[in-house]
């Protein structure tokens, strides 16, 4: 960690007139995307897990400009789906931990497809996904996905650790290795995801607690004669979303892994997604209208719930701040910011103070590069935004604005 590739981020370092420049090229709502901040988080992560093996967890931004970047820095990938394996594999990423969670049919058909050529490694969550690889001829690189019991993250709906759907339960744990070596799967270790956005220090004690648990079934599976030589502990690296927040300390982090890993110390794996692209991101929207209420300022803007879910989804702290050049002069107001959606869901930001917004202000939402245009959707029928690459002093079009013609690409004809 130097001056010139500091922990965190915050949604004032961005140069306003620079975004407001990119919203009067390409309009609005917009992503902007800093590529050299993806390769800052990219060299803090490797300098502080050297000796792991790290993927980027394609979910948190699938856009094919941001995934060549990640590949360019060496780093592997993670994907959730066939379709996260194509676009890692396009973007020339040249090692894929497939997690299968429920895997579709088809799924299975085109990873396994993909295998033949590529260095892609499975892990399975459940026994009955080792038959259905199998039948499809497939005995590779395998890792078994193991339910820690523990679980940690930002909100509820992203714990995966203490959710039944994921993982293999403890007490199965040992016969699922067992039955995936007597089939002749290449058995490498065992893999464990405690959830997403882990900042706290009490949710540390919760990664300590997860690798614990991991060892302990290591431990349990060398009873069984088969020897396992590599743990991966998932992702959830969180950022700082709130100005009081402060970012985790990576080497603190790495050190609480490694001394929880103790002397078998296996091969690592980690897979974050968030820490790379987070606070690379920001969204830039314009405002609407502007309506005064007895409880608040309602500030209508051109982005929703559509373009950013994070705030409906799981009530999600974005930091706002006013574009505007005399921001600084502007009294400042308790404000209610607002997307053009029909549903009550649909606030980016509730009771945040702000210089007063006037109609055709702009508006910047921060740490929007993780989870923001990958859970974009076309709800309302809402074309979704373009984005927009900052690359080494020079900006590029990663995704065009979708239009409302594509919007019925889709349909057969009537
Ligand atoms: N590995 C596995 C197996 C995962 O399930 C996930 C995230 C990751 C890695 C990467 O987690 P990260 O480092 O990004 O926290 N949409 C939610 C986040 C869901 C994450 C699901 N799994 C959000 O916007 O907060």
């Amino acid at each position: 960690v130097t001056a010139a590739n500091p922990p965190v981020r915050r949604l004032a370092d961005w140069p306003a007139a620079d975004l407001r420049d990119l919203a009067a090229e390409h309009g609005t709502p917009l992503y902007v995307l800093d590529h050299d901040r993806i390769r800052e988080n990219g060299a803090r992560l490797r300098q502080a897990f050297s000796d792991a093996e790290i993927s980027y967890a394609v979910k948190a931004n699938a856009i094919g400009s941001v995934l060549e970047t990640i590949a360019d820095t060496g780093l592997g990938a993670e994907c959730a789906s066939a379709g996260e394996v194509v676009r890692a594999l396009d973007a020339g990423f040249d090692r894929v931990r497939y997690t299968a969670v429920n895997p579709p049919g088809r799924d299975l058909d085109r990873v396994v497809g993909l295998a033949a050529d590529h260095d892609i490694a499975i892990t399975v969550g459940a026994s009955d996904t080792l038959d259905r690889l199998a039948e499809r001829g497939w005995a590779g690189e395998l890792f078994v996905r193991v339910n820690p019991g523990v679980g940690a993250g930002h909100h509820e709906k992203v714990r995966t650790g203490t959710d039944p759907k994921f993982g293999v339960p403890g007490e199965r744990v040992a016969a699922v290795v067992s039955k995936a070596t007597e089939r002749g799967f290449d058995v490498r270790g065992l893999h464990a995801h405690a959830g997403s956005g882990i900042l706290d220090t009490d949710d540390l004690d919760a990664h300590r607690a997860l690798v614990a648990r991991v060892v302990e079934l290591v431990d349990e599976v060398a009873g069984t004669d088969v020897a396992l030589d590599a743990v991966n502990v998932g992702g959830g690296f969180g950022v700082p979303y709130r100005e009081t927040e402060s970012p985790l300390d990576l080497a603190t982090l790495a050190a609480a892994i490694h001394e929880a890993l103790g002397d078998r110390d296996p091969a690592l794996g980690i897979e974050p997604g968030r820490y790379l692209v987070a606070d690379a991101g920001v969204l830039v929207t314009r405002v609407n209208t502007v309506k005064p209420t007895p409880e608040t300022t309602v500030v209508g803007v051109d982005a929703g719930m559509t373009d950013l879910l994070r705030p409906a989804l799981y009530d999600a702290h974005h930091a706002i701040r006013s574009l505007v050049s005399d921001a600084d002069e502007r009294e400042t107001v308790s404000t209610t910011v607002v997307g053009p959606v029909c549903e009550s869901a649909d606030a980016l930001a509730r009771d945040r103070e702000l210089p007063a917004p006037a109609r055709d202000d702009l508006l910047a939402v921060g740490n929007a590069g993780a989870y923001g245009y990958e859970m974009a959707s076309t709800y309302n029928s809402r074309p979704r935004p373009a984005v927009i690459a900052l690359d080494d002093g020079e900006s590029r079009v990663s995704a065009r604005r979708e239009t409302i013609d594509d919007l019925t690409r889709l349909e057969a004809d009537r």
